[in-house]
């Protein structure tokens, strides 16, 4: 069998991804009550050892890896690229092939999209994207399974995207594409996602609509979501934050969306800027379930990567 590599979401497609999304669900159904570190009672990636690196700071993203391999039985490594060879100049190739002989799978977080590309060109094992500059796949795996969990069904629904059209807007655009739904991002000239995700969702079928009217963008919606203003590694500065103002999720805003709505943010957030507080914080705000759902996302995607889904 080929390597399953999950460097996006249309690595795994469709069918794959509704499958993680019902065996997170079921997963975090058997364990809960239990301690978070205790082993998942079939253990299925007993013996296995997953290597994550990060170039980039993260606090979800460690935290909700480790923990899944360590539920699943597993165990995992840390490890800081600058703290590695890596980080005084060995090849990425020579790290893949060399981490290839010693783990089982291997996360990155990194900035080009084209270094974990050639990370997977040359690894014999699974390489998970952890997030890049150009998309953040497993996030949107735990986004899902939130929207799921609150009910909703994927195919026909309308999801809200507010601000910049960053990584994680990118890998939402994908997933559109992959599960049904309809997607309207609403930000200003200059911060549009990816024109290439955009066309390969819209090829598959879905709706994707980009639009310069915050109001226009939430009107109806039923999963409203932003990000962060200014994405790591981002320059930012006044202008940036400036034209993305009218793009703040308030309550106005959250006011245009249907009833129903809920409001998810990957985080960590700027309360005030993207998202006001009382939006952040109230009724509607999934984000700490979003957070938690991490965790049993990122076991699907171990799972799926390593053939046992
Ligand atoms: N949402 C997310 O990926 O968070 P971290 O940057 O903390 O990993
Ligand atoms: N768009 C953000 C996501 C952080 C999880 C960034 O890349 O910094």
């Amino acid at each position: 069998m080929n390597v399953r590599h999950f460097l996006g979401l249309q690595d795994a497609g469709g069918d794959a991804l509704a499958a993680m999304i019902n065996d997170a669900i079921d997963r975090k159904a058997a364990r809960a009550g239990k301690p978070k570190g205790t082993t998942d009672s079939d253990a299925p990636l007993s013996g296995h050892t997953l290597a994550m690196i990060f170039e980039k700071n993260s606090t979800r993203t460690r935290v909700s890896f480790d923990m899944a391999i360590r539920q699943l039985g597993g165990t995992g490594i840390i490890m800081e690229a600058g703290s590695m060879q890596l980080g005084r100049g060995e090849t990425v190739g020579d790290t893949a092939q060399v981490l290839s002989r010693m783990v089982d799978a291997i996360m990155i977080r990194t900035d080009d999209h084209a270094k974990i590309e050639e990370l997977a060109r040359y690894a014999e094992v699974p390489v998970i994207n952890g997030l890049t500059d150009l998309s953040h796949p497993c996030q949107i795996v735990a986004d899902l399974l939130t929207v799921v969990e609150r009910g909703f069904a994927l195919p026909g629904l309308q999801v809200a995207w507010l601000g910049d059209g960053n990584n994680v807007a990118n890998s939402w655009i994908e997933a559109a594409g992959l599960m049904k739904f309809t997607l309207r991002l609403g930000g200003p000239e200059g911060y549009e996602p990816d024109p290439q995700f955009v066309d390969r969702a819209r090829q598959a079928g879905a709706t994707i609509e980009v639009v310069r009217d915050a109001k226009e963008a939430v009107r109806g919606a039923q999963v409203v979501v932003t990000d962060t203003w200014v994405s790591m590694g981002q320059p930012g500065g006044e202008a940036h934050v400036a034209a993305l103002q009218p793009y703040q999720v308030n309550a106005e805003l959250m006011g245009l969306a249907d009833p129903s709505a809920v409001f998810l943010h990957c985080l960590p957030a700027h309360r005030g800027e993207e998202v006001t507080a009382d939006v952040i914080d109230g009724p509607q705000s999934a984000i700490w379930d979003e957070a938690e759902n991490r965790i049993h996302a990122q076991k699907s995607v171990l799972l799926w990567t390593l053939g046992r889904l």
